[in-house]
């Protein structure tokens, strides 16, 4: 039993390091994948809180531990949690349902049993942990009971909760045998806070429609005579951070590696995602490829490196994925490529966070084209690096990001042919514009950075 200390405590599915086996057998600490972690990391480490959280293996015991400023507590999950918990209800459900139902969700109802149950023990880890009064901040759609799990448990907590991903409108929602449990779990929080309005628009009216509440604006009266409110706040990165780092001395010198190490291209096309389905990641190389058989783009001169991390193996979507990519970078590169000189450079891998500046430092066009994404930080890591104002970023306008990044130069990723003209459009532009278009991202990710939406969120939260 952990004793009840902490003033802030985050809960999320991840800790924000998991054990990693080493190909010795080994085992050791990384960072783990994705936005979420990326976005609170710095937040938490600032306040000295304590993160409840999966440490990413199986059936693992592990005490509660310091690391770098931050108290972990660890929940493990069983082997059978994974499957029906994690892979099921989470990632085979929820993401898919989601984001558009890009791919088909699957409703099973031993899933949701274990959507419960684990919901449950996050729950009761952070009552144990959170100190009288404190304030716990919930992420994430793999946790929607718990907002509500905990106001039962500990009614005297400030409940808040934040989802990083798209919340769906009302008629996809609704297909979702489970929809008023989901939306009872969330209003036990305080403050619900969404990527975009939008979705925070669509929760409220759900809550009217489906539960049954009174709601005024972006309020919920509860019955108790509670007031929960559901708001947008888009998420960000910590972008002096990445800016500091592109500027380094290593950073600027493995930029120059890089690009030398490519055949020193004239221009750089760049993707760096989490090997997902809402990624887009099969039609921007189509259309890139398309751009290169017709003679628009040569590949003695261009290369598109295209970056992808292992992402939910297991799930079959993910399996199905990387297939269809593993054969379409093969078959772009058979027809299209010369020796030493292929039209699409793609690795399957993670890499550390100075590796993915110095890969932002080369990239001449930066191509992020999701087909739903709740805001995607990769695009706003890339302005932040640019710091001499070059460089083009070409977004989708199905991200959460193409709201605040507005200077972009937009795509529809369903639409090949414009995507194809888009490219064109940014690989060709003058100097005076790209630099035109950067200078006014930048100055709208480094004045919205991860502080100030964390400050926002917990600021409101407070004041309820
Ligand atoms: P998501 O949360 O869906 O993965 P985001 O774009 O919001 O998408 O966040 C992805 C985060 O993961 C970013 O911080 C990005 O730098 C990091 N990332 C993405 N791909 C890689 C990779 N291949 N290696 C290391 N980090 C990566
Ligand atoms: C997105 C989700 C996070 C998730 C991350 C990585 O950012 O919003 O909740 O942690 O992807 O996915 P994973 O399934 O590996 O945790």
């Amino acid at each position: 039993m952990t004793t009840a200390t902490a003033d802030l405590v985050i809960v999320a599915n991840r800790l924000p390091v998991d054990e990693v086996v080493n190909p010795d057998g080994s085992t050791s600490w990384g960072r783990s994948p994705g936005g979420l972690v990326t976005a609170l990391e710095p937040v938490l480490r600032a306040q000295h809180g304590a993160w409840v959280g999966w440490p990413g293996g199986t059936d693992q015991e592990i005490e509660p531990f310091e690391s770098d400023g931050l108290t972990l507590v660890p929940v493990p999950l069983s082997a059978d949690d994974i499957e029906h918990f994690y892979e099921g209800f989470s990632n085979g459900t929820l993401w898919p349902l989601y984001h558009d139902v890009i791919a088909k969700p699957l409703f099973h109802r031993e899933w949701w049993d274990a959507y419960v149950d684990v919901n449950r023990r996050f729950t009761e880890r952070a009552a144990e942990v959170a100190a009288p009064g404190a304030t716990v901040w919930v992420q994430d759609y793999q946790l929607q009971l718990v907002p509500q799990m905990l106001r039962e448990l500990r009614p005297d907590l400030r409940i808040g909760f934040y989802l990083h991903i798209p919340f769906p409108p009302a008629e996809l929602f609704a297909q979702l045998p489970w929809r008023r449990q989901i939306l009872e779990g969330l209003l036990g929080a305080d403050l619900i806070g969404f990527q975009l309005p939008g979705a925070a628009a669509n929760f409220i009216r759900l809550v009217r429609t489906r539960v049954g509440h009174r709601t005024h604006k972006d309020t919920v009266q509860m019955p108790d005579g509670r007031l929960v409110r559901a708001s947008a706040f888009p998420i960000s990165i910590d972008a002096e951070e990445f800016e500091t780092m592109a500027r380094s001395e290593a950073v600027q010198s493995r930029a120059k590696e890089i690009r030398e190490q490519l055949g020193s291209p004239k221009t750089l096309f760049l993707g760096v995602d989490r090997l997902d389905y809402t990624k887009g990641i099969h039609a921007r190389l189509r259309a890139y490829s398309e751009l290169v058989a017709e003679g628009h783009v040569d590949v003695n001169d261009a290369v598109f490196v295209q970056v992808a991390t292992p992402s939910r193996e297991r799930v079959e979507q993910y399996r199905i994925l990387r297939d269809e990519i593993d054969r379409l970078v093969g078959r772009i590169n058979g027809d299209l490529g010369h020796y030493g000189r292929p039209a699409i450079d793609y690795q399957h891998a993670s890499f550390p966070r100075e590796e993915m500046a110095a890969l932002y430092r080369a990239a001449d066009v930066m191509v992020v084209t999701p087909l739903r994404d709740g805001m995607n930080l990769v695009a706003k890591e890339y302005v932040a690096c640019k710091y001499d104002d070059e460089g083009a970023l070409v977004l989708s306008e199905f991200a959460g990001a193409a709201h605040e990044l507005r200077q972009a130069w937009m795509v529809n990723p369903y639409d090949i042919n414009g995507m194809k003209a888009t490219l064109l459009d940014a690989h060709r532009a003058s100097p005076e514009e790209r630099r035109r278009r950067m200078r006014a991202m930048r100055v709208q990710v480094k004045e919205n950075d991860v502080a100030r939406w964390a400050e926002n969120f917990l600021g409101d939260l407070a004041g309820r």
